[in-house]
């Protein structure tokens, strides 16, 4: 079977074009939307993300807010530093790229950002929305995994979801938002009894546990779709997930494919809470 690929940078490319034409018309009433972006230390990984949301926000017209502090901010600072974006009513989000250093709590740090700046989704009030089925502030990553699916016209009503892999980030909220979607959830994880045969009984099957090419034909059922959060570089700088893509997208309906996929859309949906936030204070 040749399966449908689901193209993450096509899509997260049309949202983010939608935004930019929300933004322009806003602009030319007067309203500014702004991120605030902080990074501690100059963690690789972080830097080129928080890199993409600059630019993802500098395409969209987003005015962004840059704290580079250094590797030995005190909890304290940073704590003073958000405290001071909160009251600032021309701050529609403010957003700290994770992991914080070892001696910052990153709940204290979650915690401190008001809820109606909590652009990822992040802060108890946001997940307990989420968990409610109310509105509010949906963590980037499953929301744009939900996009990915809607506008590939795949079913979530009623369909079998399993994941794999249960973070507060991707598995957690994940689960929340397939069930407001009225989908069927199983969350599974690195305890979890007969992972195979669980994972075979999905139609939609969404792996985040963070192990490369962990996810194998044996996992899949025939013509299920398959979404890969994972992302891990080779010594060659070669991209690839936690779904072993060439040997599962022969038996898949639809897959996304690593790089390309989940990756694209959760900058994406930053950008689309960013713009939800002002929403919420300004329009
Ligand atoms: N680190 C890895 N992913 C994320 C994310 O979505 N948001 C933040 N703030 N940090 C991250």
């Amino acid at each position: 079977m040749e399966p449908y690929i689901i193209d993450g940078k096509k899509i997260s490319k049309d949202i983010k074009d939608e935004l930019k034409k929300k933004v322009a018309d806003y602009k030319a009433k007067g309203i500014e939307i702004t991120l605030a972006v902080i990074q501690i230390g100059d963690d690789p990984a972080s830097t080129v993300y928080v890199r993409n949301k600059k630019k993802a926000c500098e395409y969209i017209g987003i005015n962004s807010q840059s704290y580079e502090l250094p590797g030995d901010t005190s909890e304290e600072e940073l704590l003073e530093l958000i405290d001071k974006l909160n009251n600032d009513s021309a701050v529609n989000g403010i957003l700290v790229q994770l992991p914080v250093p070892d001696y910052i709590k990153p709940m204290n740090v979650i915690n401190a950002i008001s809820p109606e700046k909590d652009v990822d989704g992040f802060s108890p009030y946001s997940v307990g929305c989420l968990n409610l089925g109310v509105k509010g502030f949906l963590s980037c990553t499953p929301a744009g995994i939900v996009e990915l699916l809607k506008r590939s016209n795949i079913e979530i009503d009623g369909q079998h979801c399993v994941i794999v892999g249960r973070s507060n980030i991707v598995g957690k909220p994940m689960a929340s938002l397939m069930l407001n979607n009225n989908a069927t959830v199983t969350i599974t994880h690195s305890h979890t009894k007969n992972l195979k045969e669980i994972c075979k009984t999905a139609d939609i099957l969404i792996v985040g546990l963070g192990q490369k090419g962990f996810i194998t034909s044996e996992y899949v059922k025939e013509g299920a779709v398959v979404i890969d959060v994972g992302i891990h570089r080779d010594e060659n700088n070669k991209l690839s997930g936690d779904v072993d893509y060439d040997d599962v997208a022969p038996h898949c309906s639809a897959i996304t494919p690593v790089p390309g996929g989940v990756g694209p859309m959760t900058i994406a949906m930053l950008m689309y809470n960013c713009v939800k936030s002002a929403e919420l204070t300004q329009v």
